[in-house]
Order: C-alpha cells, then sequence, then structure tokens
C-alpha cells in the first residue's frame, strides 16, 4: 500500500522548493558522498572527531526529507574501505562508536519516518559489536515500505566488482560452465546493489570533482551535482535544490534527444587540410 504524502511536514523553506518539482522526473535513487566533516571542524578550530559528530547530525536531517518526498532509494558513502585502512586507528574507532550509537539512536525516529535501513559493503570485517547493531536496526525497520536507506560501510567499489565477479566464477563453475557469454546482467545480479535501481543522482559535498571509488559500475548514467557545503551544513532543503538541479538536466543514455536523422554525405568522412 503506498503512503500518503507526507511533503507537508516539509518545512515552508523546503516546500516552496517542492511544489516547483516536477513530480514527473524525481529522481528514484539519490547517492551522496558525504563530504567536508574535517574541513567543517577545522574551519571553528574544532577537533575532527566534532565534524563526523555534526555530520552523523546531517545525516537524519537529509534521511527525513527523504522520506517526507517518498525518495524510493538513499545510498550514503558512510565509511570507505580506504578510510578503514588508511585514518589513524583513533578515528576508525571514533567512526566506528559514531555508528553504532547513530543506529541506537536513530531506529525509533526511522520507524515513525518509515525508513528501512540497508547496507552494502564488506560489512563482515567491522567490529562485532557495530555488526550486531546493524542487523538489530535492519531487523526492527524491515518492514517499513518507505525510503530505503542504504550505508555504505567499509564499502569500496573496485572491491564490489571483484566480490561479484568471484561469486559469478564459482556460480558458473558450479554449472561447469566457463567466463564464455558473460554478460553485464550476469555481473549486475552478483553486485551489493543487485535488488537496487542505479542511482539517478549523485551528490557530492564539499566542493571535490572526485568519485572516490563509490558506485563506479552503477553510476554509468547517473548525474553528478557537487555543492562546496560541508556535509555537515547539509539538510533537506539542499537535497530538494539537487533535484531541483537534476530536473534541469537532459540525460539521454548515450543517444540523442530528439531523433534527428540528418542526411551525411558520402565525402563527409574526413576534411582534407
Ligand atoms: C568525510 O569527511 C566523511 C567521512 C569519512 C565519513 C562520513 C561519516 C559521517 C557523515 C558521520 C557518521 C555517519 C553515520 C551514518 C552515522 P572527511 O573526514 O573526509 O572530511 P575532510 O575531507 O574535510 O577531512
Amino acid at each position: 500500500m503506498k503512503s500518503a504524502s507526507r511533503a507537508h511536514e516539509l518545512s515552508p523553506e523546503e516546500q516552496a522548493i517542492y511544489r516547483s518539482l516536477n513530480p514527473e522526473r524525481m529522481p528514484a535513487h539519490i547517492a551522496i558522498i558525504m563530504d567536508g566533516n574535517g574541513r567543517w571542524a577545522g574551519r571553528r578550530s574544532l577537533k575532527r572527531f566534532l565534524g563526523h559528530q555534526q555530520g552523523a547530525e546531517a545525516v537524519q536531517y537529509v534521511v527525513e526529507t527523504s522520506s517526507r518526498i517518498d525518495l524510493p532509494w538513499l545510498t550514503l558513502y558512510a565509511f570507505s574501505l580506504e578510510n578503514n585502512l588508511k585514518r589513524p586507528k583513533t578515528e576508525v574507532n571514533f567512526l566506528m562508536r559514531l555508528l553504532r550509537s547513530y543506529l541506537i539512536n536513530n531506529v525509533q525516529r526511522m520507524n515513525d519516518n518509515n525508513v528501512r535501513i540497508a547496507y552494502i559493503g564488506r560489512t563482515h570485517e567491522l567490529p562485532a559489536e557495530v555488526q550486531e547493531q546493524m542487523q538489530q536496526a535492519a531487523e526492527a525497520t524491515a518492514r517499513n515500505t518507505g525510503t530505503v536507506l542504504t550505508l555504505a560501510l567499509n564499502y569500496g567499489a573496485r572491491s564490489e566488482i571483484i566480490d561479484a565477479f568471484a561469486a559469478l566464477s564459482r556460480e558458473r563453475a558450479a554449472q561447469g560452465r566457463n567466463a564464455e557469454g558473460i554478460t553485464e546482467k550476469d555481473l549486475h545480479r552478483h553486485l551489493y546493489t543487485a535488488h537496487m535501481p542505479d542511482p539517478d543522482l549523485v551528490i557530492r559535498t564539499s566542493g571535490e570533482m572526485r568519485i572516490s571509488n563509490f558506485l563506479l559500475w552503477q553510476i554509468a548514467y547517473s548525474e553528478i551535482f557537487v555543492t562546496e557545503r560541508f556535509w555537515p551544513d547539509f539538510r533537506g532543503i539542499h537535497l530538494l535544490e539537487a533535484i531541483a538541479e537534476y530536473q534541469q538536466r537532459e540525460r539521454r543514455y548515450g543517444g540523442l534527444k530528439a531523433h534527428t536523422d540528418e542526411e551525411i554525405p558520402e565525402h563527409a568522412v574526413l576534411v582534407p587540410r
């Protein structure tokens, strides 16, 4: 059953943008690279962990706006494989504690907002107490039918493709088949995101023009929106602004907008100098 629209719960400023959007062109899946927690803290002469703490607050604001506009899929890059390997142990430990407390403290609000939580990444490598809380939150929200909030945790897109390829190889070996005739669909079936549509829109905060090993396969045709705003300052209204910008884009998937079948003369291959 489709839930009644909760757009009236948006703030007046959010509603003003929301009303200007084309309901026919709403994205089904938004993926966000949440960046700039450290710089947000640095600008305020605060320690980095306080930036992450504010970043976790921002997560909840954005999740709730997503649920109010009935966004089906929201995927957040919360902790990369590279973060895990390259950041100081103290910061990694803090991020793990923050994640755990986010899950403990927000399950009720997720349920109030009909949000289901899910995860992608090599989550089996995370600390046991974090995995336990992840599972509890997933179970507690499993029956919700609104926005699916997917946290990418200990996630790397190249590793995801390797994991998919390994699973596909095992599947084919069990069937006595070799790699002959493998299709995109075959690999796609084994991605962590096999059950989701590809992101329509990728948002990156804090101005960096990079993808940072996020959903490399899935974003082949996604629109990309980069804002200078640091993640801890990102709110629902900024999500709506990104959607408004997305609606201005023309998505062609390698094709042409209008079918322009122009006449091309035989000799028109190379212009002689
Ligand atoms: C980038 O900031 C952000 C991260 C490394 C992780 C994202 C984590 C959060 C938003 C908080 C916790 C999340 C949840 C779901 C509870 P950065 O440290 O790379 O910032 P910088 O580039 O300015 O140093």
